[in-house]
């Protein structure tokens, strides 16, 4: 069960979204369509901000002569999904040293014994040599991402939810300490089922899992092309239920064609007359589809990386105004900062 928070009281708070991604260095369908897609159409109704996590993405090992291009290719293949600067804003997280000063904050207002409930703390951990504080306190971070610009509303997985809940009572136990001040931050989960591996589909698509358990956005068609043909299927007698790995191409089938073709191939398998290799071809069909124009837009950012760190310098300044703002009033509140020896200045 999600528990909806009621909105917030101070009309002075508009509805705003926010939403971090990490800078894995290349979008997959499944975050394209698990999360990017929603980005985008978001940017429609409401005032988005959207961050690259760049200091989410040191809490585990990482190689910082590879940071600034992973960073910069992020940027990059959301401008070309459709991101649009014109409406929301883009920006990366370490632009805004707000973000940390927040977190400390927060720190100071978060229970240790709720972060050790954390399961994505607990997973991840088990898949580090070192485990750092900065991992530890990673939903903090998250916290301080979203409260920084008070934002009540953010697209996430499910596997985000307990992170979310952690902002809530962050956010409430500050407001009941210093006074009102955030608003409550709710959910808008994603229609989209999970895209799983091709090769793997049990497992969640995902870049750290491998190569052939993913299909890049950016990737080229042969390579696309291949992935799709050599997707696990199944081999015994069909049962009334699809095995993950048909499931799974039918989910990319229904994400990327018409629904009429779509429609069409599941009457052929409901009466036994469906070809795997037919679904295949309509799956890789329908997916360059959506994926050919995005993969085009994409090659022409890469001719003008300038641009692109263009944008994220404007984003970054349009979000270090709200930020610093918040700020000012977040030390008032909590009796901190030089502004608080001289109130009124
Ligand atoms: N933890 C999120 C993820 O792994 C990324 C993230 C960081 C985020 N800060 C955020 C998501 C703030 C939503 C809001 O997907």
């Amino acid at each position: 069960m999600i528990a909806f928070g009621r909105p917030s009281t101070d009309p002075s708070v508009k509805e705003r979204v926010f939403s971090g991604i990490q800078p894995t260095g290349e979008l997959h369908i499944g975050n394209y369509f698990g999360a990017v897609i929603n980005y985008i159409r978001l940017q429609e109704e409401y005032e988005c901000i959207y961050s690259i996590v760049d200091y989410h993405a040191i809490t585990v090992d990482h190689d910082p002569k590879l940071l600034p291009a992973k960073v910069l290719a992020m940027a990059a293949d959301l401008l070309a999904c459709g991101l649009d600067p014109d409406k929301a804003i883009l920006f990366v997280q370490s632009h805004v040293p707000e973000h940390t000063e927040l977190a400390w904050i927060f720190n100071c207002l978060t229970s240790f014994g709720d972060l050790t409930r954390m399961t994505q703390f607990k997973e991840k951990a088990k898949q580090q040599e070192f485990v750092s504080a900065g991992l530890f306190d990673y939903p903090v971070l998250q916290a301080a991402d979203i409260l920084l610009y008070r934002a009540s509303k953010v697209p996430v997985g499910e596997d985000q939810l307990q992170h979310l809940e952690l902002a809530r009572r962050i956010a409430r136990r500050f407001n009941s300490r210093f006074g009102e001040f955030f608003p409550e931050v709710e959910p808008i989960l994603s229609e989209a089922p999970r895209v799983m591996s091709p090769a793997e589909p049990t497992m969640k698509m995902s870049k750290s899992l491998g190569e052939k358990h993913y299909i890049g956005v950016m990737e080229p068609e042969a390579s696309i092309y291949e992935k799709v043909k050599t997707a696990v299927t199944d081999v015994g007698p069909r049962g009334p239920e699809m095995s993950p790995g048909v499931a799974n191409l039918f989910l990319i089938l229904k994400l990327s064609a018409d629904s009429r073709l779509y429609d069409e191939l599941e009457e052929e398998y409901r009466t036994g007359k469906l070809k795997y290799v037919r679904l295949k071809e309509a799956v890789f069909e329908s997916l360059m589809g959506v994926l050919r124009p995005i993969q085009a837009r994409r090659r022409e950012l890469e001719r003008d990386l300038g641009g692109v760190k263009q944008v994220l310098e404007a984003g970054a300044a349009r979000a270090r105004e709200i930020a610093q703002e918040n700020m000012r009033e977040i030390r008032r509140l909590i009796g901190v900062g030089l502004e608080s020896f001289n109130p009124g200045r």
